[in-house]
């Protein structure tokens, strides 16, 4: 069955995480504005150095520059079957310019599942998170420990910290979240698309509640 379906959050909602529950149930491709914004960073792209300057201060990178990506990737052969946008759209134009794309390609989204977690649990999850390098699978130092520290229980690649994961900008991107990207859940309200998800509790918890809309 194809599905498109976009993960709203805060940062450090869940997205990612649960987009790995998604994926595995449903094969199709996640993809995250974030990642593909950080594998630019790495690989030195004029893109990487312009949106980086951006992700370090914990501000949204120009609508221009992601909804071109997000372009290129709906492209995609793998995406066909259907998607899930984790970190996209962020601002009501995002929002819009997806419309629009979506249009043009005689689609429509499935659902919009928003994340719902309060502020003062968002900092402990993300100051304690740690990535893999390789295959980005999510990690927590408390929550969802790794078995051997420092190494990825996937695929054995390194886990690291984000450059953006420390407390200034943690707060900066948790401000910008309530400024530019909260709008968007009276925009799907209004277009009967918004599905509320309490993203309190365990992971696996989280999982069933989204499994259990997404049959809706
Ligand atoms: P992005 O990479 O999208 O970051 P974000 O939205 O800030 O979200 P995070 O990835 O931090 O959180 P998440 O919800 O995925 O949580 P996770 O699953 O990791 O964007 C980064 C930057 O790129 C932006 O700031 C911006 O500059 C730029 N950017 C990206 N998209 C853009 C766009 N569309 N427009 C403009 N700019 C854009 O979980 C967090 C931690 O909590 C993990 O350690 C996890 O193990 C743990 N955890 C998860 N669930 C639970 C639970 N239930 N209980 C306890 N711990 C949990
Ligand atoms: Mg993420
Ligand atoms: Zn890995």
């Amino acid at each position: 069955m194809m599905m498109k379906l976009i993960l709203l959050g805060p940062p450090g909602a869940g997205k990612g995480t649960q987009a790995e529950f998604v994926v595995g149930k449903h094969k199709i491709p996640q993809i995250s504005t974030g990642d593909l914004l950080r594998a630019a960073v790495k690989n030195g792209t004029e893109l990487g150095k312009q949106a980086k300057t951006f992700m370090d201060a914990g501000k949204l990178v120009p609508d221009q520059v992601v909804i071109g990506l997000i372009s290129e990737r709906l492209d995609q052969p793998d995406c066909q079957r259907g998607y899930i946008l984790d970190g996209f759209p962020r601002t009501v134009a995002q929002a819009e310019a997806l419309e629009t794309l979506l249009q043009g390609k005689g689609q429509a989204l499935d659902h919009v599942v928003s994340i719902e977690v309060p502020d003062a649990d968002l900092m402990g999850r993300l100051t304690g998170r740690f990535t893999c390098r390789k295959c980005n699978a999510m990690y927590h130092k408390l929550f969802s420990p790794p078995k051997q520290e420092g190494v990825c229980d996937k695929c054995g690649g390194e886990l690291y910290q984000r450059d953006d994961d420390k407390e200034t900008t943690i707060r900066s991107r948790l401000d910008v979240y309530h400024k530019q990207t909260s709008p968007l859940i009276a925009f799907y309200r209004e277009r009967g698309r918004l599905r509320q998800v309490d993203g309190t509790g365990s992971i696996e918890q989280i999982a069933g509640r989204i499994d259990a809309l997404l049959k809706i």
